[in-house]
């Protein structure tokens, strides 16, 4: 396998979940990772809290170990998000964390974390900047409505000091898996000079769709557009990404969260179609996950332990049947079905496929899976038989997603059989 800390790539073949950490001086509030612009806080008053933020309890390598209990692979750091707090010992701005009480580099201490275990690190930038002086409020999309007074609105000044800051992301942490703009839709300033600097000094490092190019993936945020809802396999890189909590990204106090079962199916959803999946939790402001957070993780950890043989180092195959109901994912002869969305009955139909499986799995518990060959009465029209998966547990299986493992002696055979579809003639006979 590649070394993912050698190879941009190696971070999205075999396909991985992620931890997003969206965490800076919003989480003293707790309430949203834009709080200064959601509640209209003026400035110099949200500015306060980094007179307060002092995370005792910040530990890397907790984070780590329940990034990696989780079955993740990596993970995304909000180093500056749109409140323009740095997160890291910058030179550019007064507003980071070395000037709290806490002055720690806490990117820095990441950093040394992560690629202690080899752990690959993606650091996030947020373009709006709602505290630097040269951005350019104009009151577009996530922007201030007008300059502050004092400001000095200036594009190719405010992309200088982004370029400096990129600079220093890159240069002073070590590698760094990937750079993830974020919102660049609203200042839409498009300089190659950045991506090419960020590349010079980082050359294995991959760069999203957010900033200042197309990048070299692509970001799907919570709700998908139709059409990659309707892909039964990815056709550029992609990597999706949704928080644990509906509301916010950072922590809040009084998040509503998703259930494990919605985000099990998301994750489920992007990985057999050949993406990344960045899971977000935000730490509260003394540096720990809430219990909550704990949970979600452990639960959605359990289910990906089991499932994850048929995810990691396969290859989307949803095309091997016409069963729009259900994923498919292959690695030599072994198909993995993957029952997402919940089914809404106790059998699978995998038409046009006819060949009974040398051993079907359901990964969840390791229990055999019923398999039948025959004619149903739903496909007498045709006169056609059906692979027919029975008997599953899905009442007991219905907060989660089940994966069935079929092994075949010859998975290209069996699809060839199927395709033939001639084989139902020499069967009608047992069916009467
Ligand atoms: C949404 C949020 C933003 C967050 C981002 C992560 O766009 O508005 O705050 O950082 O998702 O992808």
């Amino acid at each position: 396998m590649n070394n993912p800390q050698k190879s941009g790539n190696g971070l999205f073949s075999p396909v991985k979940l992620g931890l997003f950490v969206h965490w800076g001086l919003y989480a003293i509030p707790g309430w949203h990772e834009q709080h200064q612009y959601r509640l209209r806080v003026p400035r110099a008053e949200y500015g306060k809290l980094m007179h307060e933020f002092n995370p005792v309890k910040f530990n890397p390598e907790a984070w780590l170990d329940r990034a990696q209990a989780t079955g993740m692979e990596y993970l995304t750091f909000t180093a500056k998000h749109q409140d323009g707090f740095c997160m890291w010992h910058t030179q550019q701005t007064d507003f980071h964390i070395g000037n709290t009480p806490y002055r720690r580099d806490i990117f820095g201490e990441l950093a040394t974390a992560c690629h202690r275990r080899n752990f690959p690190l993606c650091v996030y930038y947020c373009v709006v900047d709602n505290h630097h002086p040269n951005y350019t409020n104009r009151g577009i999309g996530h922007e201030l409505p007008r300059p502050v007074a004092g400001d000095e609105p200036d594009v190719l000044k405010y992309a200088e000091y982004m370029k400096a800051q990129a600079r220093e992301l890159c240069s002073n942490y070590g590698p760094l898996a990937t750079f993830w703009w974020d919102v660049n839709s609203d200042l839409k300033h498009h300089d190659p000079g950045i991506n090419e600097m960020i590349r010079q000094l980082q050359p294995d490092i991959l760069i999203n769709d957010r900033g200042m190019s197309d990048g070299d993936f692509s970001t799907m945020e919570r709700h998908w557009a139709p059409e990659l809802e309707g892909e039964l396999a990815f056709t550029k890189k992609m990597e999706a990404c949704d928080s644990i909590g509906v509301e916010s990204w950072g922590w809040r106090k009084d998040e509503d969260y998703f259930t494990t079962k919605y985000l099990c199916q998301r994750i489920d959803l992007a990985l057999a179609k050949g993406g990344n999946y960045l899971l977000n939790a935000g730490p509260m402001a003394d540096g720990t996950f809430p219990d909550v957070a704990v949970q979600m993780l452990n639960e959605i950890g359990a289910w990906y332990g089991k499932v994850k043989e048929s995810l990691a180092g396969t290859q989307p195959a949803s095309n091997l049947t016409e069963n729009r109901s259900v994923l498919l994912t292959r690695r030599g002869d072994t198909l993995y079905v993957h029952l997402n969305p919940e089914p809404n009955s106790s059998r699978v139909v995998l038409s046009p496929l006819t060949q009974i499986p040398l051993r079907a799995i359901l990964l969840n518990d390791g229990r055999t899976v019923d398999c039948r060959v025959e004619l149903l009465p739903s496909t007498h029209v045709k006169q056609e038989k059906v692979l027919r998966l029975c008997n599953l547990p899905a009442a007991e299986y219905a907060g989660s997603v089940m994966v069935v493992r079929l092994d075949f002696e010859s998975l290209d055979a069996a699809i060839a059989l199927g395709n033939s579809r001639d084989t139902v003639a020499a069967d009608r006979a047992k069916v009467m």
